[in-house]
């Protein structure tokens, strides 16, 4: 446990890095914005790179492989060019395509992952613009990459990542906004509410762990439970992928995160009386797509906990016939910060209240130096 403080009265480091989460988003913040405008190091060297792609590869694994997903969801979003991530481990026999034109992003928390490393060496080799976004700093990736992000979380020791994502998602945020910004993408005004947005996340986040009792009554329901669906839409989705991933590690419970929209395509067999669901609905344009599904199984009897904003919550107060948690509000495309920490604490709690090592849970490492 060499570089970290101890519990400091949290009954887990999970618990105690979910609550550091505010803080650390306050330090990237501070790390990252200088006079107001996002400034990411190196003396303009990495805003040069930021300038010359045309297309952007992102590989990584497991959580990290999530805040990934997210960065591409971002760079389409506010730069409309190609994007894709691909997991590390199938990067490396994969044919994707890079070259001088394409800036590739390693993202890892500890910075030693062996796939995510050599995934980055094969991009290296093939001529791309090589980024990371890692916590570990003098880390394997670190010396690998022409530039390294770093989302400074401090040490992530339960092998449950929470930290190291939200700060992951934090330098996404900047880096995308940056380049947006730089290549004339984005107005001051909109790159100004953009920031507006990021520097309430900190207390978005406190106001979440402040409605802790409220999800944890939700996750006694479901220690019982041998199977859990979550479902949403676009950025619902990607922060799914994570909070299933988190449920699963630390609970055994089989948890499957779920495009709302590919339910009749299958999951939709396995709800049947009782089976529990999260439907995640944030986005402001989705939700009544969303509230079709989640009506679609009620019908089949799922038990359905809705995440969804304070200020959509009247869209969904006229049905007792399921538990709405309302985070706090921000712009949708910010909704992802609240919302993966209310599924950290959710898995938390299920876990902790089997009496698991929530911690150490089985048959999972911390960091990963096996292909
Ligand atoms: C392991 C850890 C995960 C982590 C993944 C990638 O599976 O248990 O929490 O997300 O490795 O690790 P990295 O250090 O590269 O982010």
């Amino acid at each position: 446990d060499a570089g970290n403080t101890g519990k400091q009265g949290y009954a887990y480091y999970m618990e105690k890095e979910i609550n550091e989460q505010p803080e650390a988003l306050k330090r990237i913040l501070t790390n990252y914005l200088v006079d107001g405008s996002i400034d990411l190091g190196y003396e303009g060297a990495v805003d040069k790179m930021l300038t010359s792609f045309n297309r952007v590869c992102i590989v990584a694994c497991g959580t990290a492989l999530h805040a990934g997903m997210m960065g591409t969801h971002l760079f389409r979003k506010w730069l409309g060019i190609p994007v894709e991530t691909e997991m590390a481990s199938e990067f490396i026999y994969s044919d994707t395509v890079l070259d001088k034109d394409t800036l590739f992003i390693a993202v890892s928390q500890s910075g030693e992952t062996i796939d995510t490393m050599e995934a980055l060496k094969k991009a290296k080799k093939e001529g791309a613009a090589c980024l990371a976004v890692l916590n570990v700093r003098g880390s394997s990736i670190s010396r690998i990459a022409d530039y390294t992000l770093y989302t400074d979380a401090g040490p992530e020791i339960a092998v449950a990542s929470t930290k190291a994502y939200t700060t992951q998602l934090m330098i996404f945020y900047l880096l995308v906004l940056r380049c947006a910004s730089l290549r004339g993408r984005m107005t001051e005004a909109d790159l100004e509410h953009a920031l507006e947005n990021l520097r309430r996340v900190p207390d978005a986040i406190t106001q979440v762990i402040a409605i802790k009792d409220d999800i944890h009554r939700q996750a006694k329901e479901v220690i019982m439970a041998s199977d859990l669906f979550m479902i949403g839409r676009g950025m619902d989705y990607l922060v799914l992928l994570e909070g299933a991933l988190k449920l699963k590690e630390i609970s055994y419970i089989h948890s499957e995160a779920y495009a709302a929209g590919e339910l009749k395509h299958g999951p939709i067999a396995l709800i049947t009386d009782g089976t529990p669901v999260i439907a995640a609905a944030t986005q402001t344009k989705l939700i009544s797509k969303e509230l079709s599904n989640v009506k679609e199984i009620k019908a089949r009897g799922a038990n359905v906990v809705l995440l969804t904003k304070e200020e959509l919550k009247a869209d969904f107060a006229q049905s007792d016939e399921y538990h709405v948690i309302g985070l706090p509000n921000l712009d949708d495309e910010y909704m992802s910060f609240p919302e993966i920490v209310a599924l950290q604490l959710y898995s938390y709690y299920v876990s902790a209240d089997k009496g698991l090592d929530v911690d150490k849970p089985r048959n999972l490492a911390k960091v990963v130096t096996v292909e």
